[in-house]
Protein backbone atom coordinates (compact mmCIF):
# COMPACT_ATOMS: atom_id res chain seq x y z
CA UNK A 1 0.00 0.00 0.00
CA UNK A 2 1.38 3.42 -0.68
CA UNK A 3 0.16 7.17 -0.59
CA UNK A 4 -1.47 8.19 -3.69
CA UNK A 5 0.72 11.53 -3.90
CA UNK A 6 3.62 8.89 -4.02
CA UNK A 7 1.94 6.67 -7.00
CA UNK A 8 1.41 9.81 -9.26
CA UNK A 9 5.30 11.33 -8.01
CA UNK A 10 6.96 8.01 -8.83
CA UNK A 11 5.07 7.62 -12.09
CA UNK A 12 6.47 10.96 -13.06
CA UNK A 13 3.14 12.67 -12.70
CA UNK A 14 5.40 15.87 -11.17
CA UNK A 15 6.88 16.60 -7.84
CA UNK A 16 5.01 15.78 -4.92
CA UNK A 17 3.57 19.71 -4.41
CA UNK A 18 2.07 19.49 -7.82
CA UNK A 19 0.73 16.01 -7.62
CA UNK A 20 -1.12 17.16 -4.36
CA UNK A 21 -2.44 19.50 -6.44
CA UNK A 22 -3.99 17.73 -8.83
CA UNK A 23 -5.58 15.46 -6.31
CA UNK A 24 -6.87 18.48 -4.39
CA UNK A 25 -8.79 19.62 -7.80
CA UNK A 26 -10.33 16.03 -8.08
CA UNK A 27 -8.79 14.97 -11.38
CA UNK A 28 -7.53 11.55 -9.66
CA UNK A 29 -9.54 8.86 -9.67
CA UNK A 30 -8.88 5.53 -8.08
CA UNK A 31 -11.83 2.56 -8.90
CA UNK A 32 -13.58 5.38 -11.12
CA UNK A 33 -14.35 8.04 -7.67
CA UNK A 34 -12.46 10.57 -6.96
CA UNK A 35 -9.95 10.99 -4.37
CA UNK A 36 -9.52 14.21 -3.01
CA UNK A 37 -6.40 13.15 0.12
CA UNK A 38 -2.66 12.86 -1.21
CA UNK A 39 -2.64 10.62 1.44
CA UNK A 40 -5.13 8.06 0.79
CA UNK A 41 -3.75 4.85 0.55
CA UNK A 42 -4.14 2.74 -2.28
CA UNK A 43 -3.33 -0.98 -3.13
CA UNK A 44 -0.42 0.17 -6.29
CA UNK A 45 -0.49 -3.53 -7.49
CA UNK A 46 -5.04 -4.01 -7.64
CA UNK A 47 -6.31 -0.42 -7.86
CA UNK A 48 -6.66 1.32 -10.83
CA UNK A 49 -5.79 5.05 -11.06
CA UNK A 50 -6.45 7.46 -13.59
CA UNK A 51 -5.58 11.34 -13.71
CA UNK A 52 -8.21 13.00 -16.54
CA UNK A 53 -9.34 9.67 -17.51
CA UNK A 54 -5.41 8.58 -18.77
CA UNK A 55 -4.72 5.44 -16.80
CA UNK A 56 -1.72 5.35 -14.79
CA UNK A 57 0.17 1.67 -14.22
CA UNK A 58 2.43 1.49 -11.04
CA UNK A 59 5.77 -0.16 -11.87
CA UNK A 60 7.97 -0.60 -8.81
CA UNK A 61 11.19 -1.27 -11.15
CA UNK A 62 12.26 -0.19 -14.30
CA UNK A 63 14.73 -1.72 -16.00
CA UNK A 64 16.79 -0.37 -19.17
CA UNK A 65 19.18 -1.68 -21.24
CA UNK A 66 21.43 1.04 -22.06
CA UNK A 67 24.64 1.38 -24.89
CA UNK A 68 26.37 3.70 -23.17
CA UNK A 69 28.43 6.11 -25.30
CA UNK A 70 32.00 7.70 -24.65
CA UNK A 71 31.91 10.95 -23.21
CA UNK A 72 29.42 10.58 -21.05
CA UNK A 73 29.48 9.29 -17.14
CA UNK A 74 27.61 6.87 -15.09
CA UNK A 75 26.39 8.53 -12.04
CA UNK A 76 22.82 9.91 -11.49
CA UNK A 77 23.81 13.65 -10.98
CA UNK A 78 27.12 15.65 -11.81
CA UNK A 79 27.67 19.15 -11.78
CA UNK A 80 29.27 19.45 -15.12
CA UNK A 81 28.89 16.35 -16.94
CA UNK A 82 26.08 14.93 -19.03
CA UNK A 83 25.10 11.49 -16.96
CA UNK A 84 24.07 8.08 -18.11
CA UNK A 85 20.49 8.61 -16.41
CA UNK A 86 19.91 12.09 -18.85
CA UNK A 87 19.81 9.49 -21.63
CA UNK A 88 17.03 7.60 -20.58
CA UNK A 89 13.84 9.94 -21.85
CA UNK A 90 11.14 7.24 -20.98
CA UNK A 91 12.34 6.90 -17.72
CA UNK A 92 9.51 7.39 -14.77
CA UNK A 93 10.77 6.86 -11.99
CA UNK A 94 13.23 9.74 -10.18
CA UNK A 95 15.71 7.19 -8.27
CA UNK A 96 16.78 5.26 -11.20
CA UNK A 97 21.14 4.48 -11.08
CA UNK A 98 23.27 2.95 -13.25
CA UNK A 99 23.85 -0.35 -11.38
CA UNK A 100 27.99 -0.48 -11.36
CA UNK A 101 30.41 2.21 -13.56
CA UNK A 102 31.41 2.44 -16.73
CA UNK A 103 34.76 4.73 -17.02
CA UNK A 104 33.96 7.88 -19.41
CA UNK A 105 35.30 6.69 -21.99
CA UNK A 106 34.18 3.05 -22.33
CA UNK A 107 31.14 2.24 -24.11
CA UNK A 108 28.58 -0.66 -24.00
CA UNK A 109 26.66 -2.75 -21.58
CA UNK A 110 25.17 -0.78 -18.57
CA UNK A 111 21.88 -1.19 -16.14
CA UNK A 112 19.76 1.29 -15.65
CA UNK A 113 17.45 0.48 -12.85
CA UNK A 114 15.88 1.17 -9.16
CA UNK A 115 16.01 -2.61 -8.36
CA UNK A 116 19.05 -2.09 -5.86
CA UNK A 117 19.03 -6.16 -4.80
CA UNK A 118 19.43 -6.89 -8.40
CA UNK A 119 22.22 -4.52 -8.80
CA UNK A 120 24.05 -5.92 -5.70
CA UNK A 121 23.55 -9.58 -7.14
CA UNK A 122 24.92 -8.47 -10.52
CA UNK A 123 27.71 -5.97 -9.02
CA UNK A 124 29.21 -8.19 -6.19
CA UNK A 125 32.19 -10.53 -6.48
CA UNK A 126 30.59 -12.77 -4.03
CA UNK A 127 28.19 -13.70 -7.22
CA UNK A 128 30.22 -14.23 -9.36
CA UNK A 129 28.57 -12.70 -11.86
CA UNK A 130 30.29 -12.46 -15.22
CA UNK A 131 31.80 -9.02 -16.88
CA UNK A 132 32.63 -9.68 -20.62
CA UNK A 133 34.79 -6.78 -22.13
CA UNK A 134 35.76 -6.39 -25.57
CA UNK A 135 38.85 -4.38 -26.04
CA UNK A 136 41.56 -3.08 -28.49
CA UNK A 137 44.99 -3.01 -27.05
CA UNK A 138 48.00 -0.89 -28.15
CA UNK A 139 50.40 -3.66 -27.98
CA UNK A 140 50.71 -7.29 -28.71
CA UNK A 141 48.98 -9.35 -26.44
CA UNK A 142 50.57 -12.67 -25.68
CA UNK A 143 49.59 -16.36 -24.33
CA UNK A 144 52.14 -15.28 -21.54
CA UNK A 145 49.32 -12.53 -20.92
CA UNK A 146 46.83 -15.14 -21.11
CA UNK A 147 48.79 -17.36 -18.61
CA UNK A 148 49.49 -13.77 -16.01
CA UNK A 149 45.91 -12.87 -16.20
CA UNK A 150 44.65 -16.65 -15.45
CA UNK A 151 46.20 -16.52 -11.81
CA UNK A 152 45.10 -13.04 -11.15
CA UNK A 153 47.44 -9.64 -11.72
CA UNK A 154 49.26 -7.30 -9.35
CA UNK A 155 47.15 -3.98 -10.28
CA UNK A 156 48.87 -1.97 -7.70
CA UNK A 157 52.51 -1.69 -7.04
CA UNK A 158 55.52 -3.76 -5.92
CA UNK A 159 54.78 -1.57 -1.82
CA UNK A 160 51.07 -1.95 -2.25
CA UNK A 161 50.26 -4.93 -4.05
CA UNK A 162 46.38 -5.22 -4.89
CA UNK A 163 45.38 -8.41 -6.49
CA UNK A 164 42.53 -9.06 -9.14
CA UNK A 165 40.60 -12.54 -9.31
CA UNK A 166 41.63 -14.82 -12.12
CA UNK A 167 40.31 -13.44 -15.34
CA UNK A 168 39.67 -14.98 -18.73
CA UNK A 169 41.29 -13.20 -21.56
CA UNK A 170 41.07 -14.66 -25.65
CA UNK A 171 42.84 -12.92 -28.04
CA UNK A 172 41.38 -12.39 -30.94
CA UNK A 173 43.21 -11.09 -33.15
CA UNK A 174 46.92 -9.79 -33.30
CA UNK A 175 48.51 -7.30 -36.03
CA UNK A 176 52.26 -7.44 -35.68
CA UNK A 177 52.06 -4.18 -38.47
CA UNK A 178 50.37 -1.74 -36.35
CA UNK A 179 50.87 -3.43 -32.54
CA UNK A 180 47.77 -3.36 -32.35
CA UNK A 181 45.40 -6.59 -30.42
CA UNK A 182 41.86 -7.07 -29.97
CA UNK A 183 40.87 -8.98 -27.01
CA UNK A 184 37.77 -10.25 -24.67
CA UNK A 185 38.23 -10.24 -21.09
CA UNK A 186 35.61 -11.80 -19.12
CA UNK A 187 36.17 -10.69 -14.99
CA UNK A 188 33.81 -11.71 -12.47
CA UNK A 189 34.94 -8.38 -9.91
CA UNK A 190 34.66 -4.79 -10.86
CA UNK A 191 38.17 -2.96 -9.56
CA UNK A 192 38.32 0.35 -10.41
CA UNK A 193 39.72 1.33 -14.11
CA UNK A 194 40.13 -2.49 -13.58
CA UNK A 195 40.71 -3.67 -17.32
CA UNK A 196 42.96 -0.48 -17.88
CA UNK A 197 44.86 -1.63 -14.96
CA UNK A 198 45.70 -5.16 -15.77
CA UNK A 199 47.05 -4.19 -19.08
CA UNK A 200 49.04 -1.70 -17.90
CA UNK A 201 50.52 -4.53 -15.09
CA UNK A 202 51.40 -6.08 -18.83
CA UNK A 203 52.94 -2.91 -19.67
CA UNK A 204 49.88 -2.49 -22.80
CA UNK A 205 47.24 -0.05 -22.80
CA UNK A 206 43.52 0.02 -23.81
CA UNK A 207 42.43 2.35 -26.57
CA UNK A 208 39.54 1.00 -26.87
CA UNK A 209 36.56 -0.55 -24.30
CA UNK A 210 33.30 -1.76 -24.94
CA UNK A 211 31.33 -3.90 -22.03
CA UNK A 212 29.54 -6.23 -23.94
CA UNK A 213 27.81 -8.58 -21.14
CA UNK A 214 26.95 -8.97 -17.34
CA UNK A 215 25.84 -12.54 -16.49
CA UNK A 216 22.94 -13.62 -18.74
CA UNK A 217 22.57 -10.17 -19.88
CA UNK A 218 23.77 -9.17 -23.35
CA UNK A 219 24.32 -5.77 -25.34
CA UNK A 220 21.75 -5.66 -28.01
CA UNK A 221 23.58 -5.05 -30.86
CA UNK A 222 20.80 -2.98 -32.51
CA UNK A 223 21.58 -0.29 -29.71
CA UNK A 224 23.79 1.98 -31.18
CA UNK A 225 25.97 4.19 -28.33
CA UNK A 226 23.45 6.25 -26.37
CA UNK A 227 20.09 3.83 -27.43
CA UNK A 228 18.68 2.51 -24.84
CA UNK A 229 15.70 -0.50 -24.20
CA UNK A 230 13.53 -1.48 -21.72
CA UNK A 231 14.82 -4.99 -20.94
CA UNK A 232 12.67 -7.86 -22.06
CA UNK A 233 10.40 -10.16 -19.72
CA UNK A 234 12.77 -13.21 -20.73
CA UNK A 235 15.92 -11.18 -20.06
CA UNK A 236 14.46 -9.94 -16.47
CA UNK A 237 13.97 -13.72 -15.71
CA UNK A 238 17.15 -15.23 -16.52
CA UNK A 239 18.67 -12.27 -14.23
N1 LIG B 1 37.49 -1.63 -16.60
C1 LIG B 1 37.95 -0.42 -16.94
O1 LIG B 1 39.16 -0.18 -16.93
N2 LIG B 1 37.06 0.52 -17.30
C2 LIG B 1 35.73 0.31 -17.35
O2 LIG B 1 34.97 1.21 -17.71
C3 LIG B 1 35.26 -0.97 -17.00
C4 LIG B 1 36.16 -1.92 -16.61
Amino acid sequence: MIRLDKYLADMGEGTRQEVKKSIRQGRILVEGAPVKKPEYKIDETKQRVTIDGREICYRQFEYFMLNKPAGVVSATEDPREKTVISLIGEAKRKDLFPAGRLDKDTEGLLLITNDGALAHRLLSPRHHVDKCYYAKIQGIVTEEDVKRFAEGVNIGTKECEEWTAPGGLEILKTDEASGISEIRLTLQEGKYHQVKRMFEAAGKTVTYLRRESMGSLVLDQSLKPGQYRRLTDEELESL
